[in-house]
């Protein structure tokens, strides 16, 4: 973990607020996915965006609710990358960083636009923390794991952790 990440840990815990649930499932979603990346052998520059996307990949719900009465996925979609830019705006980070971690953020429930692996670790840790905190059922882990999970690091988790 670098700097820039503790920083952007602690800005994601204050700007959450006293909203416990959404500041756990940031760090178990970050855990996950700097584990998978390390493991897959992704570029420097692809963990530090792994790292970042995952602390700030639901950063948009506050905004989503305010907006839309809403927490659907598509609303924080759209109010996320904004955030997330404000957020890094004083990291001394290059814009290509910046709006790739931006363009994760804005995308990361539309699974078809899954276009490299950075990506690709972030949809899987992502739902590795929602099939417990949604307590989805053995038929639609199942369907998870053969639809979305594409990584060997992801498979043997997913696996080890959801086995009947
Ligand atoms: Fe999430």
């Amino acid at each position: 973990m670098n700097n820039i990440t503790t920083t952007i840990i602690e800005k994601m815990i204050l700007y959450f607020g006293t909203d416990v649930r959404r500041i756990n499932h940031a760090l178990k979603v970050y855990g996950f996915a700097t584990c998978i990346a390390r493991k897959e052998k992704l570029t420097e520059n692809e963990l530090f965006i792994v790292d970042i996307v995952a602390i700030l990949h639901d950063i948009g719900i506050i905004e989503a609710e305010k907006k839309y009465n809403s927490s659907n996925g598509k609303y924080q979609e759209i109010e996320g990358p904004a955030i997330a830019k404000n957020m890094l705006s004083d990291q001394h980070i290059d814009t290509t960083t910046i709006d790739r971690i931006c363009f994760i953020i804005g995308n990361h429930h539309s699974y078809q636009k899954i276009d490299n692996m950075d990506f690709q670790v972030i949809v899987e840790a992502d739902f590795l923390v929602n099939i417990y905190e949604d307590e989805m059922e053995k038929h639609s882990i199942e369907n998870i794991r053969n639809k979305y999970f594409k990584t060997q690091t992801g498979i043997a988790i997913i696996q080890s952790m959801y086995a009947d």
